[in-house]
């Protein structure tokens, strides 16, 4: 009898531990993140295009991430927010909160081990990659940051991107890569002899990814942009860049500070070039603009095949010219200082934008100075701490 007590309470024992196994396996089970919600970020879906973002939450990449969140991609975003802003990714998560729409992930793509975890966690189709320190000057006082944020960091995500088969690839590149050429406009065989690192390191990294795509069927697409200006025609996001970099700046940037009295004025440099007015030309893209060629390269990629593109509007515009522009879009009597030529700086540069025209339909719509520097101002106005602190 006793045997076969003991031999019951040893059954009861084992059925209560057996439970207690069962009933906490099924709450593990449904609290795991992949049961309760299905991870849609880490699996190909038919019909939905994953789009890796780097650099998403900076100026242009945040741009292009509610471009392609509108046009029904599923975007991931990846960025170490030394230069971007998280307010950028919190107004995108707003706009679209549904599951397996926006992920943000914060890491440098300088670290191997964590790029190469996002990229086994995540089913990505392609990449845009914008995620790069980018001030000219800047490049010339920290050569070393430069070609290992630009050049190294892009051969790690080109690496990661072979080893996971993603497809496509859309690098942004730029106009600092042709250097001074003396026949203007730009054409896409222009000569790349860059003059400072950063032009150095974008064509170092161009030169990588033209090396791989030989032996590769990955569809790549390169876009040198020339000068970005604009934002959000909606007005729901900006350029933001950290106070400290204001001295790097780039010239709407200035005007603005200077509109709002951050800066005393701006100082033009150099009113003798041989150019209409004797200051300096450049090609300014609008921002929308510019994220319509990302989306037109994309949907235009094919595998095997790399396609080179300007990414400008075709037409010179003097630095006078911009400071009227940025005068009138604000309303404000910006003190302009004319002053001798800064050295370094050439005279003329523009695009030839007839090839991305001819090959994939793009051309610059927002080709009005004062309303784009006006759209941007309405934004800059009314944020003027940006978009605030960076929490969580
Ligand atoms: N703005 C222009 O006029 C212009 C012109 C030509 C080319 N470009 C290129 O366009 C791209 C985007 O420029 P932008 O003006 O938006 O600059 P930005 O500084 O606003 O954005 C760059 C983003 O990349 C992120 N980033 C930098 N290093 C990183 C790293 N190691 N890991 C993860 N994230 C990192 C920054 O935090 C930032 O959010 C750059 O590649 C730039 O070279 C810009």
């Amino acid at each position: 009898m006793d045997f076969v007590d003991s031999k019951r309470k040893n059954n009861f024992s084992v059925r209560i531990f057996l439970a207690a196994f069962l009933v906490s396996l099924s709450i593990f089970w449904f609290k795991s993140p992949t049961y309760s919600s299905p991870n849609l970020f880490s699996r190909p879906e038919g019909g939905v295009t994953h789009v890796l973002v780097t650099g998403g939450a900076g100026y242009i990449g945040s741009h292009a991430s509610l471009r392609l969140l509108k046009d029904s991609y599923r975007v991931t975003i990846v960025d170490n927010l030394s230069r971007g802003n998280l307010g950028a990714v919190k107004v995108l998560k707003e706009l679209f909160p549904e599951p397996g729409r926006l992920q943000f992930i914060y890491a440098d793509l300088g670290d191997k081990q964590a790029v190469n975890k996002i990229f086994s966690e995540n089913a990505f189709d392609a990449v845009m990659h914008f995620a790069a320190v980018a001030y000219v000057g800047e490049s010339t006082l920290q050569p070393l940051r430069y070609y290992h944020n630009i050049t190294s960091n892009t051969l790690l995500v080109l690496e990661a991107m072979a080893a996971h088969k993603v497809k496509t690839l859309i690098y942004s590149s730029t106009c600092a890569t042709y250097g001074e050429p003396e026949k203007m406009p730009i054409t896409e065989e222009t000569e790349q002899v860059p003059i400072n690192p950063y032009g150095k390191a974008k064509k170092m990294a161009e030169d990588i990814i033209l090396d791989f795509s030989k032996n590769s069927d990955m569809a790549i697409m390169i876009l040198r942009y020339f000068n970005v200006i604009g934002s959000d025609p909606e007005g729901r996001l900006g350029e933001a860049p950290r106070p400290e970099l204001r001295e790097q700046g780039r010239i709407s940037g200035a005007c603005f500070d200077a509109a709002r009295g951050i800066i005393p004025g701006l100082k033009v440099k150099g009113t003798d070039y041989k150019t209409t007015d004797g200051t300096c030309v450049r090609d300014y893209i609008d921002v929308t603009d510019l994220v319509d060629a990302h989306v037109k390269a994309l949907t235009n990629a094919k595998p095997g095949k790399v396609g080179i593109y300007n990414v400008g509007t075709g037409k010179g515009r003097s630095v006078r010219e911009f400071v009227e522009a940025c005068k009138k879009a604000t309303g404000v009597d910006i003190k302009v200082e004319y002053l001798d030529r800064r050295p370094g700086d050439y005279a003329e540069v523009y695009s030839d934008p007839s090839k991305i025209a001819q090959e994939l339909n793009w051309t610059a719509k927002y080709t009005n100075l004062q309303e784009s520097l006006g759209i941007a101002w309405k934004w800059q106005s009314s944020h003027l701490n940006g978009y605030g602190p960076q929490t969580l």
